[in-house]
């Protein structure tokens, strides 16, 4: 058990980003309500990817973590889910092949609502109303009703999560994700790709050993791994009362698990020394994931390892990296070479999108493909150089046809983002977009592979 820690704990601890809302007695209320409702991952679940992510520090498996920026209420629908997870299937496959490694798919679903951001108020036109804080707290649209904190969101927020888990659970199992339906998840739009053709090769040579293996005996049937995949879901845990009210007891192990998703990080502003979010997930079992900045020394690096995993645990913590595509090598050498020296057991995985976003021409908030590759890349070369294992992806993306992030080979310019500009938050990658990042990432994936072979045969 985690000393002098309680699911409350947080509140005796500076606690950024958190609304402030009018009413403290609905607040409690809905949270005192939410205790009461069935949580939406098993702790045993949370155990399994734990374990499941011990591979990818060991070098053995690659994480692929993906999903909305900011999930919303507007944009529920089935359609919306199954797109998401179909173009994560997709790159799983494209990557799975490239780097012949397990790849560990982790949805950004199921729950990411809540948004930090770098001012408290939003000014338009001389009004100022409290910034839009992610659908469970408030409304984007630009009123005082809508921007009012309303804990009501909340349950809006778990309902949605649960239904969206739901259908996650039914596409993971039921038969959607079997390899055999491999071509069939090819994207409508994607046949516009100029990675369609490769995607669909690749489906080709997949169906021919799928074949060759059912021919052996290997069938769905025979080995039930071919008949669905584990699937995953995190999210940002920083609506504290929200993670609070999902925490709950294990009953197997009488340790705490924040059962609101499998894994939850912490973002690049509220993991400082003294954070309440800090405080919180430092007692749940959960796999946890915290993203690392250029703003990140090594010494307070070490110092929240220590306090997020003090029996430094493989599998339990992910940094998730996100420096910009410029300032790769002046942050990730001396990150990496402070955790080896002090032996600790961390996965490594890239987050391209939050350092390389900026205002196109017309305003829009956009993230240039191109910047994107080169943080990857950049990421890739310094951790061959470092002989650190480049461990996983971190990608906001959906499975719609959307303009958010300009470039890649459908090129998206700057006039053309507002044809399809639908993000309540930060741009994202669109399926084509993000199955060309699965294939670039693969190729990165498969030079790490014959490096490694290489120095083992010399
Ligand atoms: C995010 O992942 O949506 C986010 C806000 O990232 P960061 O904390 O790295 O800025
Ligand atoms: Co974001």
């Amino acid at each position: 058990m985690t000393k002098n820690w309680t699911p409350d704990s947080w509140r005796g601890f500076e606690a950024r980003q958190l609304p402030q809302y009018p009413d403290a007695a609905a607040l409690a209320a809905v949270e005192q309500e939410l205790r009461s409702y069935p949580p939406l991952v098993f702790a045993g679940e949370a155990r399994d990817l734990i374990t499941s992510l011990a591979d990818v520090e060991a070098g053995k498996s690659f994480l692929l973590q993906g999903g909305d920026c900011a999930e919303s209420f507007a944009e529920f629908h089935p359609n919306t889910i199954r797109d998401t997870f179909r173009v994560l299937l997709q790159m799983a496959v494209v990557l799975t092949f490239g780097s012949k490694m397990p790849v560990i798919k982790v949805g950004r679903m199921a729950g990411q609502f809540a948004k930090p951001r770098s001012g408290d108020f939003e000014e338009i036109d001389g009004v100022s109303l409290p910034s839009y804080r992610g659908d469970n707290v408030n409304d984007i649209e630009f009123t005082p009703e809508a921007r009012t904190p309303n804990p009501q969101r909340m349950m809006r927020g778990y309902l949605q999560s649960a239904a969206t888990l739901n259908l996650l659970r039914a596409f993971a199992s039921g038969g959607y994700a079997n390899l055999h339906q491999v071509h069939k998840w090819n994207l409508d739009f994607t046949g516009r790709s100029l990675w369609s053709d490769q995607y669909r090769t690749l489906a080709d040579r997949i169906g021919e050993a799928l074949d060759f293996m059912e021919a052996c005996g290997i069938s769905p049937e025979t080995v039930p791994q071919l008949k669905g995949t584990s699937f995953y879901t995190s999210h940002e845990a920083l609506l504290l009362g929200y993670e609070q009210a999902m925490t709950r007891q294990d009953s197997l192990t009488g340790d705490w698990y924040d059962t609101s998703a499998h894994m939850l990080w912490i973002g690049d502003r509220t993991r400082f020394a003294g954070s309440a979010h800090v405080e919180f997930l430092r007692g749940v079992g959960n796999p946890l994931g915290l993203k690392c900045g250029p703003t990140t020394e090594p010494d307070d690096l070490l110092r929240l390892i220590d306090i997020l995993n003090p029996g430094n645990v493989p599998g339990k913590l992910t940094l998730i990296t996100r420096f910009g595509h410029d300032k790769v090598e002046a942050h990730l050498p001396r990150l990496i070479r402070a955790i080896k020296r002090e032996g600790k057991r961390v996965i490594w995985s890239c987050d391209p999108m939050h350092g390389n976003t900026i205002k196109a021409v017309g305003g829009l908030k956009t993230r240039p493909f191109d910047q994107i590759l080169t943080e990857v890349k950049a990421v890739f070369a310094v951790h061959r150089a470092e002989g650190s294992h480049a461990g996983g992806i971190h990608l906001e993306m959906t499975g719609q046809d959307v303009t958010e992030c300009t470039g890649g080979a459908i090129a998206i310019s700057d006039a053309g983002l507002s044809d399809r500009y639908q993000t309540q938050c930060d741009p994202r990658l669109n399926a084509s977009q993000a199955l060309e990042m699965a294939f670039l990432i693969a190729e990165a994936l498969k030079g790490e592979r014959e490096a490694l072979k290489a120095a083992q045969a010399a």
